[in-house]
This record gives C-alpha cells, sequence and structure tokens, in this order.
C-alpha cells in the first residue's frame, strides 16, 4: 500500500528539508521512491535517517507544491531529524539499503520510534481532492493541459460540497499555479 506523507530530511549541516512523498509501508518497512534529482533522496543518503509525518493538514502538501516549504517543526526524539509540529503521528526511520536507479532509487528504510500527536478525526473529500490536484502540479509539464483542466473540474466537486478553511486555501495555491502557467504558454 502507498501512503501519502511528508518526508522530512536533513543535510549533515542540519539543513532540513520537507517534502509530499508516497511512501510503501508493509510493518516495520518503509519505502522511499524519490525521483532524481531530488533533495530528499541526497540528505538520505547523507544522514541515512529520515521522519515520516503522517499529515491531514493538506497545506503542507500544497505549500511545498508550490514555494511555501517553511512550515514549523521539532527535534525528533530518536534520530537526527525535524518532525512537523502539526502532523498527527510521525515515524523515525533509519536507511538501511539502497536500490539504485538512475530515474527512481528505492531506498528501504526500518521504522526505529514512532509517535502519535493527535488523533485520524475521519476521511474528507476535500483533502484527496487537494492531494489529487497537488500531484497534477508536480507533473504540470509532462501532462495535456486539457487532461489537467478535466481532473481538476472532477476534483472540484468533492472540494466545494466538503472543503474547511485549511483545504480551500491549499486549493486556492494550486490553482494559482495552474492560472500562471497558463497565462505564460499564451504569452
Ligand atoms: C501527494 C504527493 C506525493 C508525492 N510522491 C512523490 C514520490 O513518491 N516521489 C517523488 O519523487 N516525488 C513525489 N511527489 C512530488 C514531490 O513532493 C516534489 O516533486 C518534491 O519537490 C520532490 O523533490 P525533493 O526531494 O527535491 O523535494 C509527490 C507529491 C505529492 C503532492
Amino acid at each position: 500500500m502507498i501512503k501519502e506523507t511528508i518526508v522530512t530530511t536533513q543535510n549533515n549541516s542540519g539543513l532540513a528539508h520537507i517534502a509530499p512523498m508516497g511512501i510503501h509501508a508493509n510493518g516495520d518497512a518503509i519505502i522511499i521512491q524519490p525521483f532524481r534529482p531530488s533533495t530528499t533522496l541526497n540528505n538520505l543518503l547523507e544522514s541515512k535517517t529520515a521522519v515520516i509525518n503522517y499529515c491531514d493538514d493538506v497545506r503542507v502538501f500544497a505549500g511545498c507544491l508550490t514555494g511555501r516549504r517553511d512550515w514549523p517543526m521539532t527535534s525528533a526524539e530518536k534520530i537526527n531529524g525535524q518532525v512537523l509540529q502539526c502532523t498527527l503521528a510521525h515515524t523515525e526511520v533509519e536507511l538501511v539499503r539502497i536500490e539504485d536507479d538512475s530515474t527512481r532509487p528505492k531506498l528501504f528504510c526500518k521504522a526505529v520510534h514512532t509517535v502519535n500527536h493527535a488523533p485520524f478525526t475521519g476521511f474528507n473529500r476535500a483533502q484527496y481532492s487537494v492531494l489529487e490536484a497537488a500531484i497534477l502540479i508536480s507533473r504540470l509539464n509532462r501532462l495535456p493541459m486539457e487532461k489537467i483542466e478535466s481532473e481538476i473540474d472532477y476534483l472540484r466537486i468533492g472540494l466545494d460540497k466538503t472543503a474547511g478553511d485549511k483545504e480551500l486555501e491549499a486549493w486556492a495555491w494550486l490553482m494559482a499555479i495552474i492560472d500562471n502557467y497558463k497565462a505564460e504558454a499564451t504569452l
């Protein structure tokens, strides 16, 4: 199963980096698959550690894709790393081995510590819409605009019916990116 999470890493100078990543989780075994080039990949190879944040504030996902990466963090407990303050839970992981690939290496990690911070309070369709829209934006220059627009129209249905303030804010950031991209394409 793939879970959409926020992965936080840091380089040897202690500079933290935050990125949405779909992780494969099977018990304590976790696989992270960053596309090259990737700061997450570089940091993991350097520090051999990462934090998986299970976060339902979709502004962090949309924020990372729209240049808003400055989310409050605190120190991890068992490894040298950073935890998102708004996360519902987090797992601290250590890199075990790498299956290298020129496009998308597989980083096999093991969970060393998990902490629950707040309860999961239920699924929300608008959160799904924001995550899917964020993925579309991460592929903006690889997908035809007609496909992006038709998928956004569909995702907007769940958003309009169920969004709260955070989801609406995240959605607006993502739509601004699409609008700018279209405006630049017609210049
Ligand atoms: C929900 C979601 C899941 C994503 N999963 C991945 C992933 O598994 N691997 C990846 O390379 N990028 C993924 N992305 C895109 C990255 O977050 C984005 O391109 C980021 O900048 C990765 O590069 P970095 O490590 O240099 O930050 C995902 C984006 C979203 C919104």
